[in-house]
């Protein structure tokens, strides 16, 4: 028997689940301003299965129960696209051709062209130089006065990024464009940006806004870089080197546009989450003090599952993103409800992971619950699901991982205040005022520390 609101909420003879009544510009309002406190309402009045509503994208159902979620992420990529769910915010920036954008067939094509540079065991490549340059950011903090961790951490990852991505280290065009992009990066993560995309705009269409100008710099700095290193093709451990290199299945490679849209995408959906995760982290691992001190024991005798625990525990009680996206391309059925074309399903990343049935005393950061445990793909999916899981993931968790380990072995970090509220930063939630912390000890490098 459905309720009454259920009831109510038919929509053109198909059902969509209940939800808030305040009118669309109101919720996405409340949704840019205080995520995830409106979804816990939702989550408390409507239950696990809600709809929001945009003004331009229109019905949202969030899902929070884990069968439903499994049912979303699994379900046939041609019903449910992702592409298309994020080609409205994202495409003015990132383009067509961006993996984050596609979906079908060029989708498959451009994540088998890049999958072999994400693959796991690629991951000990990088290692020396995301480890040199967490020292390296390291010897420069400031000792003994306040400051804001997250920005250390956007610089390590920015230069992660740079280096094992782009392939681009000192002397090459490191300077030019890593101002270029610090600035474009400091641009699109304004809350404001988002207020375009939702209703359909784009910013980047107009010629004299800084931004445009911006774009338009970063990416005649990438079209030169790109044409210099088909020159050069010298064959490099970085991942442009190996998206060169690549070819599909009809010997074709990569065009100079599709590299362009694949490495501001690489680079936009890299840099700031892996940032933000680790500013997380640190907020809490700091706000815990048992866990930190467990922490160092484990990593002074060698071994690291703890140091997986903690990864696994921030990126559940602090995920940066709330939510992925889908959009029905065919009408779908959720559980009991009909959803029509063009409805948009989102599993919630947060919801799912507050469930005191998978995570008792969700609230509490506590990562020895992860000890001997695998996470169960739909209650812990901070990298999404299905076919469109984050290319990224085992990079992410292995970056935060040494530059966790390097961090925590090498300073002694006090924190300023209490652990963080939660605020948007554009399409991430990070910690209000950026991990303020102080740096109490900096012994130099050890051997072993090098
Ligand atoms: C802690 C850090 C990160 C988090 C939390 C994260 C999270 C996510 C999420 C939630 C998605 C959407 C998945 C879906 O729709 O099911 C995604 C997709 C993606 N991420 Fe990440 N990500 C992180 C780091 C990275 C890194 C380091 C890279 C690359 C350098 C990256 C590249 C991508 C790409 C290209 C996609 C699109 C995949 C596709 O649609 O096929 N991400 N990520």
């Amino acid at each position: 028997m459905l309720s009454s609101e259920v009831r109510s909420a038919y929509n053109g003879g198909m059902q969509l689940p209940p939800g808030p009544r305040a009118p669309a510009l109101v919720q996405i309002a409340q949704w840019i301003a205080r995520p995830l406190q409106l979804l816990a309402q939702c989550q408390r009045r409507f239950g696990d299965v809600f709809t929001l509503r945009a003004p331009k994208e229109g019905n949202f159902v969030v899902v929070a129960n884990p069968e439903l979620i499994k049912a979303v992420l699994t379900a046939d990529p041609d019903t449910l696209l992702a592409g298309q769910g994020n080609a409205t915010m994202l495409e003015p920036m990132l383009g067509k051709h961006s993996l984050l954008t596609l979906d079908g067939a060029e989708h498959l094509r451009q994540r088998r062209l890049l999958l072999p540079a994400f693959h796991g065991e690629r991951m000990r490549a990088y290692a020396t130089a995301m480890r040199e340059i967490t020292h390296a950011s390291i010897d420069r903090w400031p000792l003994g006065s306040p400051f804001s961790l997250h920005d250390k951490m956007q610089a390590i990852t920015l230069d992660v990024i740079l280096q094992t991505v782009f392939g681009v280290t000192e002397g090459d065009h490191h300077g030019a464009l890593r101002a270029r992009l610090v600035e474009l990066l400091d641009v699109v993560t304004k809350p404001w940006l988002l207020f375009p995309g939702i209703l359909g705009l784009d910013p980047f269409k107009v010629p004299w806004l800084k931004i445009t100008k911006l774009k338009r710099t970063v990416d005649d700095t990438l079209y030169a870089m790109i044409t210099e290193r088909r020159r050069r093709a010298t064959g490099g451990d970085d991942v442009l080197s190996m998206m060169l290199e690549a070819r599909d299945e009809q010997g074709a490679p990569m065009t100079d546009v599709e590299l362009r849209d694949e490495l501001v995408t690489l680079l936009l959906a890299g840099h700031e989450t892996t940032a933000t995760s680790l500013a997380w982290a640190f907020d809490q691992l700091l706000a815990s003090p048992e866990a930190l001190a467990r922490l160092r024991t484990e990593l002074a005798a060698g071994r690291d599952e703890y140091l997986d625990a903690v990864i696994r525990e921030t990126l559940r009680v602090r995920p940066i993103v709330p939510l992925v996206g889908r959009v029905a391309a065919r009408p779908f059925q959720l559980g009991p409800w009909m959803l029509p074309v063009g409805t948009r399903v989102a599993p919630s990343i947060y919801l799912a992971g507050q469930r005191a049935d998978a995570y008792p005393a969700p609230q509490r950061f506590d990562p020895s619950r992860w000890l001997g445990v695998k996470p169960d793909p739909y209650t812990w999916l901070p990298f999404g699901g299905g076919i469109r899981r984050c290319i990224g993931m085992a990079f992410a968790q292995f970056e935060m991982k040494i530059v966790l380990e390097t961090v925590v072995t090498r300073t002694r970090l006090e924190a300023v205040g209490g652990p963080a509220r939660v605020v948007r930063r554009g399409i991430t939630l990070a910690p209000a005022g950026g991990t303020r912390v102080v740096l109490a000890q900096r012994p130099q490098r050890t051997a072993t520390a090098a």
